[in-house]
């Protein structure tokens, strides 16, 4: 299978120094690609701004806001079979950005702000046969979120998380995670490393995808 696996945080700048991100580093993402290119699969990372080394035999491409990743998606997805939508993509970005660092003295204490594109529903027209993952991180009820998630963006497959827990979710090296999929049974899946929820997402895609 063909692969496009997106990682990591988006970063939406003000000024050249400062920006509006989120806690995700990409851990998840990457154990899903080293578990792909493990199995043979051929695999495309789109990474946010994250300190973590590329797997062995995963091609990188590296962006830093929202706008980048969903270009980088929509360039790269025609040539593949699944997307796994594992990035924390910024809901919102700063209306102005200047290309100077602003000054504190001119700086509005009020920050004015405008919505990313969420990057599944823009691309949902071009899925075709293609299996889509998305993830929900989640501080409320993750399973009624994800299920409200796998729905309105059109997934075959969302993983939900309690990112409220010290040893799951943002900057671990473990996960306990939800899999809600259309059709089958929600699985849960007990506390584990984030490359075998990885080689488990693997292993569903595998055996859902129709050539
Ligand atoms: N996602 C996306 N584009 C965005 C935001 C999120 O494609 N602009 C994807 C994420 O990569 C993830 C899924 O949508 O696979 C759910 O992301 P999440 O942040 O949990 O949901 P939101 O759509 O941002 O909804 P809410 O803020 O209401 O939780």
């Amino acid at each position: 299978m063909k692969l496009l696996i997106t990682a990591g945080p988006t970063r939406e700048h003000l000024d050249p120094v400062r920006f509006l991100s989120n806690r995700s580093t990409g851990k998840m993402g990457f154990a899903v690609a080293q578990a792909a290119a493990e199995r043979g699969h051929s695999v495309t990372l789109v990474a946010g701004p994250v300190s973590l080394p590329t797997p062995a035999g995963v091609a990188r491409v590296d962006v830093v806001s929202a706008l980048d990743m969903l270009a980088a998606v929509e360039k790269l997805l025609p040539d593949q079979d699944a997307l796994v939508m594992s990035a924390a993509v910024a809901d919102w970005r700063p209306k102005c950005t200047s290309a100077h660092k602003l000054k504190k003295s001119g700086m509005n204490p009020l920050l004015e702000l405008e919505p990313n594109p969420d990057i599944l529903k823009t691309i949902r027209p071009s899925k075709g046969k293609r299996l889509f993952v998305g993830f929900a991180a989640e501080t409320g009820d993750p399973l009624a979120e994800a299920q409200r998630k796998l729905v309105s963006k059109g997934l075959d497959l969302i993983v939900a998380n309690d990112v409220t827990q010290p040893d799951a979710g943002f900057a671990v090296d473990t996960n306990r995670v939800t899999l809600l999929s259309n059709d089958e049974p929600t699985v849960v899946l007990p506390l584990q490393s984030k490359l075998d929820v990885g080689r488990t997402i693997v292993r569903w895609l595998e055996n859902h995808f129709r050539p």
